[in-house]
């Protein structure tokens, strides 16, 4: 089973010392249509969620990925704290995106020390960035191999995007030393929740308010990561401009409290733009002599809730979809929820949730 947890990216400082003082961690996922937070208490026999909550951004403020407006993000998440009044969390935030590369690479059998000082060189003909500009990573995924070469998960990502999220933590009056990488955290919430998804091929798919990002897996192993510009407003625009409704009435039937009749040639038509991403991302399976297609599809994020999505991509696909429940096996605290339907915004919570389950 691949480790997903085990990845350390992008440490500055010491992360252990500050994990090892504190017994929760705050998971917080900076999306376009929502910041989101869970934390989890890890001082028991297994992690519990003791807080979850959500804070809408203004439209915009967040496009495609990238935060246009950095003051209001970090104003945003400063009184999301403040009001849940949490003190003293580790907390844990993710890049993801265009600036991030994740690439399995083969290279020279070699100790993981070793390997540290070699990986700028390896990664200077895989990753397309200027290499003193990026802060990299790796992970040995076969250490107790034996051939001449191993098989390396790279990962790297623009200094410039870690540092600005360093700066908007701080900037929020938080104290970060570790920032994730959004496909590991999914993953490893996705691990901790469902690890039948760590046999075979699958792909994780987290359809948000504007990005779609896709993780296909191996054997629990991230073979390929990619971003469909797709998400959740736009099916809110395509009811506003196709079935006239206002911009209220549309998110009421996106987010499933209100019906709408004929609503299924919508989803529809939204689950073949993610199907078409999905297949684009799966296509070197196709290439393979094994010939094993995807076995079965994870959907999560807001997106995987508009009603019909789940069945719509299933039939698209041709192949068994879940709905993911990031607290199918994470107990969650009676009181943890605040101001919020927790059931309703459960699978929006993924990213979150596997930023909290991060810990020493
Ligand atoms: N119960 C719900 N509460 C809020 N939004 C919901 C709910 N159900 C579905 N949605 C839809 O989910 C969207 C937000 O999904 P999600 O939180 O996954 O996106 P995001 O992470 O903010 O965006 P992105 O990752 O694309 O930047 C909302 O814009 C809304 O249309
Ligand atoms: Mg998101």
């Amino acid at each position: 089973m691949f480790p997903a947890r085990t990845y350390t990216s992008f440490d500055e400082g010491d992360s252990m010392a500050l994990f090892g003082r504190n017994k929760t961690s705050v998971g917080l996922d900076i999306g376009s249509g929502f910041v989101k937070l869970v934390q989890v208490d890890h001082s028991g026999d297994q992690p519990e969620v003791t807080r979850v909550a959500m804070r809408p951004l203004l439209p915009d403020t967040i496009v495609e990925g990238e935060i246009m407006d950095y003051a209001l993000v970090s104003d945003t998440v400063s009184s999301l704290f403040q009001d849940l009044a949490i003190k003293g969390s580790a907390v844990v935030t993710a890049v993801g995106g265009h600036d991030v590369i994740i690439k399995p690479i083969q290279m020279t059998r070699m100790k993981d020390s070793e390997a540290r000082q070699a990986i700028s060189w390896e990664a200077e003909q895989h990753v397309p960035f200027d290499i003193n500009s990026v802060e990299l990573d790796f992970q040995i995924l076969d250490p107790d191999g034996s051939g001449v070469n191993m098989e390396v998960l790279l990962v790297a990502a623009k200094r410039e995007l870690v540092d600005n999220r360093m700066a908007l933590m701080s900037d929020a009056g938080l104290s970060t030393n570790v920032i994730d990488v959004e496909a590991f955290a999914l993953h490893n919430a996705l691990e901790h929740n469902y690890p039948e998804a760590m046999q075979g091929t699958v792909a994780l798919v987290n359809i948000g308010h504007e990005v779609t990002n896709v993780n296909i897996l191996e054997g629990g192993v991230p073979i390929l990561t990619r971003d469909i510009p797709f998400g959740s407003r736009r099916v809110r625009e395509d009811l506003q401009r196709e079935r006239g409704l206002t911009a209220e009435e549309a998110e009421d039937v996106v987010q499933g409290r209100n019906e709408l009749p004929d609503l299924d040639t919508v989803v529809v038509q939204a689950a073949d733009e993610v199907g078409v991403g999905i297949e684009r991302a799966a296509a070197f399976l196709m290439t393979r002599e094994s010939g094993e297609g995807l076995g079965r599809i994870y959907i999560a994020g807001g997106g995987a809730r508009i009603p019909g999505m789940e069945q719509a991509l299933a039939n698209r696909m041709s192949v068994e979809t879940v709905l993911v429940n990031p607290f199918e096996r994470v107990p969650v605290n009676a009181s943890a929820a605040v101001g919020m339907d927790l059931e309703s915004a459960a699978p929006m919570l993924l990213l979150s949730l596997g930023l909290a389950l991060r810990q020493a």
